[in-house]
């Protein structure tokens, strides 16, 4: 098995005013190629903290990070994000607002050379669309022209244009209502299923990330409080706060 990713004792404490500890302390865990995290915790347990550190845009305060056995800081911006993605809660954030989402697209395929020419790339962004059932009409719009589902499902279409190692998921259906939600959780399977993609996906909602995931990281204040394969987590959850997390969804008798 290749370890794609390996998190050793990270730390990352935020200057707070009020001198409450914020932040996240003591991160360990490793994920595999091909695998699928999730890191679950309630609002402020420092989920994004970590899906930061690991897409770079939070410098490593405490610890280290491997990539595919290299040092997460000593990969040029290029090969890093050729590698590695992250999408955001706010899909539009991936979009340059004044421009529409075709050039944004076109953009990333000559950064990263995916394409030799233009016929090329056009069917390539075009079998793209298609992955994440839209099309070239929606491609034509601006950012603020597509519906949130439309929206976040082009931002997993830009993300996939480098066919990266893994996608970093950070609660990226939350603000979606539940069937635009199941149609994007759709895609994710469906990239899961056809290629080697590994994701860290990131969601308040235990539910959600046990339909998905086949590991779990239980976050709370900043500390793993339990992590381990999803089956062995919610059959046998060790910590109070894991059992917790799981009690709506056991009150109404909804399988997890
Ligand atoms: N830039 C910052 N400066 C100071 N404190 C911060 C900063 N960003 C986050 N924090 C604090 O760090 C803690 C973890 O925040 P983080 O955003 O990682 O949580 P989260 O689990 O992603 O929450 P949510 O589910 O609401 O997105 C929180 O207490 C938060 O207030
Ligand atoms: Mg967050």
């Amino acid at each position: 098995m290749t370890v794609l990713l390996e998190c050793k004792e990270l730390t990352h404490h935020y200057e707070d005013p009020l001198h409450h500890q914020a932040g996240v302390f003591d991160i360990s865990f490793t994920l595999n190629k091909g695998h699928r995290l999730g890191l679950v915790g309630e609002s402020g347990s420092g989920k994004s903290t970590i899906a930061k550190i690991l897409s770079r845009f939070l410098n490593i305060q405490e610890g280290s990070v491997q990539f595919l056995e290299q040092s997460l800081t000593t990969y040029s911006d290029h090969d890093f994000y050729k590698k590695v993605q992250y999408i955001s809660q706010q899909p539009q954030e991936a979009f340059h607002p004044k421009r529409t989402i075709q050039a944004s697209l076109e953009e990333v395929c000559h950064n990263f050379k995916i394409c030799r020419n233009n016929e090329e790339m056009q069917t390539y962004i075009g079998r793209l669309l298609q992955k994440v059932g839209l099309s070239f009409d929606h491609a034509r719009q601006f950012p603020h022209q597509l519906s949130g589902g439309e929206c976040q499902r082009m931002a997993i279409a830009r993300a996939l244009l480098v066919q990266p190692d893994l996608l970093i998921c950070d609660e990226i259906t939350s603000a979606l209502d539940v069937t635009v939600q199941e149609g994007v959780m759709e895609v994710l399977q469906d990239i899961q299923q056809t290629s080697q993609t590994s994701f860290l996906f990131i969601s308040h909602d235990i539910a959600l990330v046990s339909q998905f995931c086949d590991e779990i990281i239980v976050l709370k204040d900043g500390q793993i409080q339990e992590k381990g394969l999803m089956s062995d987590v919610l059959s046998n959850p060790q910590s109070e706060y894991t059992k917790m997390l799981m009690k709506p969804y056991q009150k109404e008798g909804r399988e997890l």
